[in-house]
């Protein structure tokens, strides 16, 4: 580590931002300089429960400032682009919160600034982190499974949580549940097979229960804009078949809140489920032994999230190996979404952009 603390700016400040804020805290060698959020108590506690110098309440005056190294992005999904292209072009690294951008072309040139300035995007896709996706992951990598040829991946909430926030106005958003939690059951899956080419997309929306609920406590349904249930089959170049899904509301037999991914290989399936946020699910390696069914437990580290996600962005920055890191990631997670989207607009199956190299 060289002499200087490297200084870290965050914007917004709702459950991602505090959350990246303090994650930067605890790192060694890391200042967090600066706050942007436009609520002035919570802006004023956590500058002062983390001892922060300098607060905003808009991002322009952030990024402005000259004596910052890095940009959290964590506001609303529609400024991710605005304010990671200001930060870019000001020579500043920038970590964003998923989605990426409200939609792919916005991210496109969200990873075109980070090439022309030479500076490192990354998008925060925490879940990859935790310890039990990293045991899966490892299990794969070791050809536990075999070859991957079927996922089946499940963000599913029982009840809408998001109440009437930006997340329901299409142009705040760019959707609902689908590119809120999809992206990130999206980003394990692709992240546990390796990073396979989605060629092609087949997708769903619908909205009935948030609408018919709104409407049934005296409210506007028109008001919500976006799905509270969307999903899709995706094909892969490899041959290997995905179906994903997300909801913010669904008659389930769930609890609450449930995170959950089967993978399907040819010498075994792998199956986790996260049930409301715990910080340790239940991982099931399903095999055959000795021509009979057989269930393995493996018992799963705790946590991981992103205060993983934070050091890693902060070692890529440090490294000065910034060219492996433009954002390109979470550019490709965009683009299925979109065609997510496209598809189930149109009614019919939809190919996936190639979103070419940066
Ligand atoms: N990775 C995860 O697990 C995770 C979890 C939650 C949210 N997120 C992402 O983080 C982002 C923020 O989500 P959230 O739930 O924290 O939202 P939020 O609405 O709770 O907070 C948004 C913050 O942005 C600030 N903001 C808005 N406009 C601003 C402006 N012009 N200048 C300065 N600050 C401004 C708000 O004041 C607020 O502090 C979203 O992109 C969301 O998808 C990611």
């Amino acid at each position: 580590m060289s002499g200087a603390p490297l200084r870290a700016g965050v914007v917004g400040l709702g459950w991602a931002g505090v959350t990246h804020a303090e994650a930067y805290a605890g790192l060694p060698g890391v200042e967090v300089h600066a706050l942007a959020a436009q609520e002035p108590e919570r802006l004023a506690a956590v500058g002062d429960r983390l001892g922060v110098p300098h607060l905003h309440t808009d991002w322009e005056d952030l990024v402005a400032r000259d004596d910052l190294d890095v940009v959290s992005v964590a506001a609303p999904n529609w400024l991710h682009d605005r304010i990671a292209v200001a930060a870019l072009e000001a020579g500043k690294h920038v970590l964003c919160e998923k989605p990426l951008a409200l939609d792919a072309a916005r991210g496109r040139s969200m990873v075109d600034a980070a090439v022309a300035a030479d500076r490192v995007l990354w998008t925060v896709f925490n879940h990859r982190e935790r310890g039990d996706v990293r045991t899966l992951r490892r299990y794969v990598d070791e050809g536990g499974l075999g070859r991957i040829y079927h996922v089946k991946a499940a963000w599913t909430r029982r009840r809408h949580t998001v109440g009437d926030t930006w997340f329901i106005r299409r142009d705040r958003s760019g959707g609902g549940p689908l590119i809120d939690l999809g992206v990130h059951m999206l980003d394990l899956v692709l992240h546990l097979m390796d990073e396979p080419v989605v060629t092609r997309a087949s997708g769903f929306t619908h909205a009935e229960l948030v609408p018919a609920s709104i409407a049934a406590a005296g409210g506007d349904p028109a008001g919500y804009e976006v799905e509270d249930l969307a999903g899709g089959m995706l094909r892969t170049r490899s041959g290997a078949s995905i179906y994903l899904e997300a909801s913010w509301a669904l008659h389930a037999p769930i609890s609450g809140n449930e995170m959950a991914v089967t993978l399907h290989g040819t010498k075994g399936a792998a199956t986790l489920v996260i049930k409301d946020y715990a910080p340790a699910g239940v991982l099931q390696i399903s095999t055959d032994v000795a021509g009979t069914p057989a269930e393995t437990f493996p018992v799963v580290p705790r946590g991981g999230g992103h205060s993983d996600v934070v050091e890693k962005f902060v070692t890529a920055v440090r490294s000065g190996e910034w060219g492996a890191h433009r954002g390109v990631e979470g550019l490709r997670r965009s683009i299925i979404v979109d065609a997510l989207y496209r598809s189930a607009e149109k009614d019919e199956e939809v190919d996936v952009a190639d979103e070419g190299e940066a």
